[in-house]
């Protein structure tokens, strides 16, 4: 059986993340697909499934919410993990499931209990971003401390961190057949 790797992701880090993930784990043991265009699961052909979602203006896509309320019990039975990815974890006391704000409210409301949890700073992209989105950004990279350049493009992601992340999954043993 394989390891299901989903993402949401809206300007390409968290897909980004997953393929880190799934490279790092053996990507023969791993079947990736973007939530958002994921239409039936088969579940028979997964014994482990990690699930990666990044942050806009406060909140996950809503469609995360929705498939874990589909497929709560799916989700628990099986080995699985969460990662979320958001720039306030750029700030190493921001950067744990307990210190980063959007990552604990997921868990707190979610039926769906990982049992691995990482938060990976994201990437700041200014030129990509539509005009509004940059200003919004550069405002808040201000009120923070963080890059107000907006011709620079920044990647915070610690690929060490996701490494380590999916090295310890993979370590994880099923408990479908436990
Ligand atoms: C329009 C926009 C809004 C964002 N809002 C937040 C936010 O509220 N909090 C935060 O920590 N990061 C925020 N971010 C940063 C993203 O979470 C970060 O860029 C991440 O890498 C995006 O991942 P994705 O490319 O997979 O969507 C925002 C980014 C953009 C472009």
């Amino acid at each position: 059986m394989k390891t299901l790797l989903l993402y949401l992701t809206r300007d390409g880090q968290t897909h980004k993340i997953a393929q880190a993930i799934a490279q790092t784990i053996g990507s023969e043991q791993v079947e990736l697909h973007d939530l958002m265009t994921l239409s039936v699961v088969d579940w028979s052909q997964y014994d482990k499934v990690i699930i990666g979602a990044s942050i806009r203006y406060g909140h996950f896509a809503p469609q995360l919410m929705t498939f874990v309320q589909q497929y709560t019990n799916e989700l628990n039975e099986r080995c699985s993990a969460f990662y979320s990815v958001n720039l306030t974890a750029r700030k190493p006391e921001k950067s744990t499931p307990e210190t980063n704000v959007y990552t604990q409210k997921f868990l707190t409301a979610s039926p769906w209990q990982p049992d691995e949890v990482a938060v990976f700073a994201g990437a700041l992209r200014y030129p990509r971003y539509r005009w509004f989105d940059r200003f919004m950004i550069g405002l808040i990279m201000k009120m923070t401390g963080g890059e107000t350049d907006k011709t620079k493009e920044v990647d915070y992601t610690q690929w060490d961190k996701v490494r380590e992340f999916a090295n310890t999954f993979a370590d994880k043993k099923s408990k479908l057949l436990s």
